[in-house]
């Protein structure tokens, strides 16, 4: 026997406090019955549905984090802070991993899963899921960093860019849509165009924001949005 609310989030519905709420507007029913009470008993291999649709205990998640400004995208760290440290016990439960990776002083969209062949098939260079972030920068960006963002940008190093947009925003702010994530890349490809970055935040990865979620806070990915992903 185990609480309704306990399984489901080990069915990583959401986090705690989300499916307080899930279950307070009657999307959960147990034996067919809408159930508001996350108290009530379940036993193993009852059918429980969430908007009619059946859970079961091995379900795959896929989360969103707003990453704030400080944290290393890594499961451990033996001197920085971890992305991990962000997420509430329950999520952390579900054996999530963090999908790409933002540096420590990047903030905004990362994605984590405890799905593997998912994450693989995202961080996969043969995908090019376009990624856009907001850059506040040294300089303000010209008709020809535009075209030589366009053309692919050679790095000082010698590493050849895929394609890329670059998108005026305002003085010294733009936004950069790269279709790979090579190290420190857009902060490279900045710098290469001597506009050096103060600022970088993701705000898009394929067709998925982070819309209005608070800096630090996460939420769970609708399936809807899962497959979005992919497309
Ligand atoms: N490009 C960077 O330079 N840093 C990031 O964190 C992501 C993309």
């Amino acid at each position: 026997m185990i609480r309704l609310d306990k399984f489901l989030c080990d069915c990583a519905v959401g986090t705690r406090s989300q499916v307080k709420n899930i279950l307070k507007a009657g999307r959960v029913t147990v034996d067919g019955v809408t159930e508001k009470d996350g108290s009530r008993k379940i036993q193993p291999g009852q059918p429980v549905c969430l908007d009619g649709e059946a859970l079961s205990q091995t379900g795959t998640v896929v989360v969103m984090l707003n990453k704030p400004a400080g944290y290393v995208t890594a499961t451990a760290d033996e001197k920085e802070p971890t992305v991990m440290e962000l997420l509430p016990a329950d999520v952390r439960k579900w054996d999530v991993k963090p999908v790409g990776r933002l540096d420590k002083q990047t903030e905004g969209l990362l994605l984590f899963t405890n799905d593997g062949d998912l994450l693989h098939r995202l961080i996969s260079p043969k995908k090019e899921i376009p990624k856009v972030y907001y850059a506040k920068h040294q300089g303000t960006a010209t008709r020809a960093d535009i075209q030589a963002f366009a053309e692919g940008l050679t790095l000082g190093d010698g590493t050849v860019c895929l394609p890329a947009k670059l998108e005026i925003v305002g003085e010294g702010e733009s936004l950069i849509t790269v279709c790979e994530g090579k190290y420190h890349q857009v902060r490279r490809m900045m710098a290469s165009r001597n506009m050096h970055v103060d600022y970088l935040e993701r705000r898009e990865e394929g067709k998925l924001a982070l819309g209005d979620l608070p800096r630090g806070q996460v939420r769970i990915l609708t399936e809807d949005e899962i497959n979005l992903l992919e497309k």
